[in-house]
């Protein structure tokens, strides 16, 4: 067992589904896996396998924030030795022209935290989505028709900082989104030799004050839960 993950050895699968909320991992094993199983209430931070279309696969919450996303990375990759993490989360939308729902796939993912600063002595490193997952992931929206964007997001340390001009210079190069979390897995990820990838529906957008209603954030979930299931059975 690890620290915070209250699973015992093989109970994890090698592909992890990670929404943020451990409500949703519940919600997205009991609504789209077979033979599921609790293997963590740790902190009620909910971890499940399952079977999905004949793929075993679990999802796990992660929490909030990089440092919450950062412990439960770490242990999914040097306890369990998960090879495939999908990030299922929400965003803010940083364009007028993108709207409540839309689905953003993180090409990568810039931020306002420091933590990247200190691991690469005060350089920056740009962290980039595994490109097999992306291509995949590419593949199969189009083969469902679902519409996805993608582009960089932005991992913010602070969902509260009262000065909302501050996502303007990162609109205005090209970041689609905000969130707080994708910075943290994809460089664990990547330094680990472990694909990941951030699949995210758009929530709320910083602009225009908008937020989805419970009933919209459900179907966005529901859909990019669909959009990451399908990608990793394509393997
Ligand atoms: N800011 C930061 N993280 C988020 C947001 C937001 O507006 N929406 C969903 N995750």
């Amino acid at each position: 067992m690890s620290y915070h993950i209250g699973a015992k050895d093989g109970e994890v699968a090698e592909t992890v589904l990670l929404p943020g909320d451990p409500l949703r991992a519940q919600f997205i094993a009991e609504n789209f896996l077979e033979d599921i199983y609790c293997y963590s209430k740790v902190r009620g931070m909910y971890g499940f396998s399952g079977v999905y279309q004949g793929k075993k696969v679990s999802v796990q919450g992660a929490g909030m924030g990089l440092p919450s996303t950062s412990i439960y990375v770490n242990e999914l990759i040097n306890f369990y030795r998960v090879k495939t993490i999908v990030r299922v989360g929400t965003c803010g939308s940083i364009h007028t022209d993108i709207g409540l729902g839309e689905k953003i796939i993180a090409l990568g993912a810039s931020t306002d935290s420091s933590v990247n600063r200190v691991k690469f002595n005060g350089q920056d490193f740009a962290p980039t989505a595994d490109f097999d997952l992306l291509q995949k992931v590419n593949a199969v929206a189009g083969k469902i028709g679902m519409d996805i964007l993608i582009g960089g997001i932005y991992s913010t340390d602070s969902f509260y900082l009262g000065n909302n001009d501050r996502w303007k210079v990162w609109s205005e190069h090209g970041v689609l989104g905000v969130e707080m979390e994708s910075t943290a897995l994809y460089t664990l990820a990547v330094a680990a030799k472990v694909r990941a990838l951030s699949i995210l529906m758009v929530s709320d957008n910083i602009i225009t004050g908008k937020t989805a209603s419970g009933e919209e954030r459900e179907k966005g979930i529901r859909e990019i839960s669909k959009l990451a299931l399908e990608t990793i059975i394509t393997e």
